[in-house]
């Protein structure tokens, strides 16, 4: 009798111990890990951190295929508090894009489940003292990033923003009296042509570069190819006309640009090394202001002409070394003229570049340089990237200007008055 009790006491202490180890294994940090990380590893759908990365780093580059190894390489480098596990950088990294509320809710979705997934799991780890205490792993061993912090900054979104705004968004003026979403010339070609010539978004430079790099216009494989490129350069028949020679200002910007996107999204930017050089370029400012060279020497028909304006220096005596304004354009040989809107110039930061993000640009009547060159041999058109320099320098003359608004108000200067 008494065997028989202690019998069923054991057997069901037994039973009590199965059931504890069945709960525990509920939540053991490998358990916890092959249901809630694991899915993430493996799901072919890009992480939250594709919201603002657009290249270089994935939440997957930091989870390995096993649970242990997994934790010891996040834990050694640095993105786990074990102390406190809430304060983890991993979380911090994941937590980061609830600060743009206005993105795409996929990425709320995707965000949330990784936070769950890793807040769990990595307290789970955190409690579980021979995980916590296991030894360095081998650096080799660890999961990262395949590239080095530089080309993660430089695929960030707000990076790409910010030479969207320099590149295109400052030449937007060339196009977008046709192409900006709800104006009235844009509802007519709409009814035309399609949603497709809405492509300068009402919201602005990041509503609309999101569309773009949503779109179709650019062309990752061969950027050369793309649309944005070949229809204002009309090489693909553009209702809107020529807009571009090749190489022109606007041609390089745009160009630059898409080049730029088409590497980050096709993963060429590996090293530091193949990063563009970074060019210290004034903010430019695209404006209504019209400036016409007529009469143009016979030498100059057809061939690219660029102007630079430059300013009077302060004390009065010379001429500012850097144009406060540009524009580049193919001279009418036929008609002997040439005419362009202006960009204007400022130093990135300074009063002027303030006043005129918060204002119209524009510039203050007076006495300006004007300095022209031409492609004579068509270079450009070989070489894009090409700058015009000193050596395609072929004259310049001094002006009176109001810098009036509006094509019917053009500043004008005489192509015979032009000297070297
Ligand atoms: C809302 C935008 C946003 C989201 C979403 C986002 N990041 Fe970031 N990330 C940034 C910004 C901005 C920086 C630069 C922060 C700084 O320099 O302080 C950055 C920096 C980084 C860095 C450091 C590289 C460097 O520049 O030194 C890493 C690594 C990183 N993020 C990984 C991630 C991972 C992994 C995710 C997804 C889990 C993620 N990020 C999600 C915006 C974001
Ligand atoms: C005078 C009006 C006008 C101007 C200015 C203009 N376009 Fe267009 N563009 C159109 C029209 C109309 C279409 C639609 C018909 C077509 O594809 O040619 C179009 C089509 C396009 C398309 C193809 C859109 C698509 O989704 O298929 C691109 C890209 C484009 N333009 C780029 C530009 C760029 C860049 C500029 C400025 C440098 C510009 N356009 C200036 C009228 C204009």
């Amino acid at each position: 009798m008494r065997h028989a009790v202690a019998a069923l006491i054991a057997s069901s202490l037994t039973l009590f111990a199965d059931f504890a180890v069945l709960a525990a294994e509920k939540t053991t940090p490998e358990a916890m890990f092959e249901q809630r990380i694991m899915p993430i590893f493996k799901s072919p759908n890009p992480s939250s951190c594709v919201q603002c990365h657009l290249a270089g780093v994935d939440i997957k580059n930091y989870i390995l295929p096993s649970a242990e190894k997994t934790f010891r390489s996040m834990r050694d480098q640095g993105l786990i508090d074990l102390k406190s596990p809430a304060d983890s950088k991993i979380l911090k990294l994941i937590e980061m894009g609830q600060k743009d509320p206005k993105a795409p809710a996929i990425h709320a979705n995707n965000r949330k489940a990784e936070l769950e997934a890793f807040t769990a799991w990595i307290k789970a780890c955190a409690a579980d003292k021979t995980l916590s205490e296991s030894p360095k792993l081998a650096e080799a061993e660890q999961a990262k990033p395949p590239v080095p912090d530089a080309v993660i900054r430089h695929a960030r979104k707000d990076r790409l923003l910010e030479s969207f705004e320099r590149n295109i968004w400052a030449m937007r003026f060339r196009c977008m009296n046709c192409h900006t979403e709800g104006t009235p010339a844009n509802d007519k070609y709409r009814k035309q042509f399609g949603d497709r010539v809405a492509w300068v978004r009402k919201g602005g430079s990041g509503e609309t570069m999101n569309f773009l790099l949503e779109s179709k216009l650019i062309d990752v494989k061969t950027p050369e190819n793309s649309l944005l490129i070949q229809k204002p350069l009309n090489a693909v028949k553009h209702e809107g006309g020529l807009k571009f020679a090749v190489g022109d200002q606007a041609h390089k910007s745009f160009r630059q640009w898409v080049e730029d996107v088409a590497a980050i999204k096709s993963n060429a930017y590996q090293k530091v090394a193949d990063l563009p050089p970074v060019v210290k370029s004034p903010r430019a400012f695209g404006t209504e202001l019209w400036l016409k060279v007529g009469n143009t020497p016979p030498a100059w028909g057809d061939k690219l002409l660029q102007v630079d304006v430059h300013a009077r220096t302060a004390d009065g005596k010379g001429w500012e070394k850097t144009p406060i304004a540009s524009t580049d354009r193919i001279v009418f040989g036929k008609g002997s003229m040439w005419q362009h809107t202006l960009t204007l110039f400022a130093e990135p930061g300074s009063d002027l570049a303030k006043k005129w993000a918060n204002g119209k640009p524009f510039l203050p009547r007076g006495t300006y340089l004007l300095k022209a060159y031409v492609d004579a041999n068509g270079r450009l058109k070989k070489d894009w990237k090409s700058p015009l320099t000193d050596k395609d320098f072929v004259g310049q003359v001094e002006i009176t200007a109001d810098w009036r608004e509006g094509y019917g108000a053009m500043t004008a200067a005489d192509g015979r008055q032009f000297r070297k």
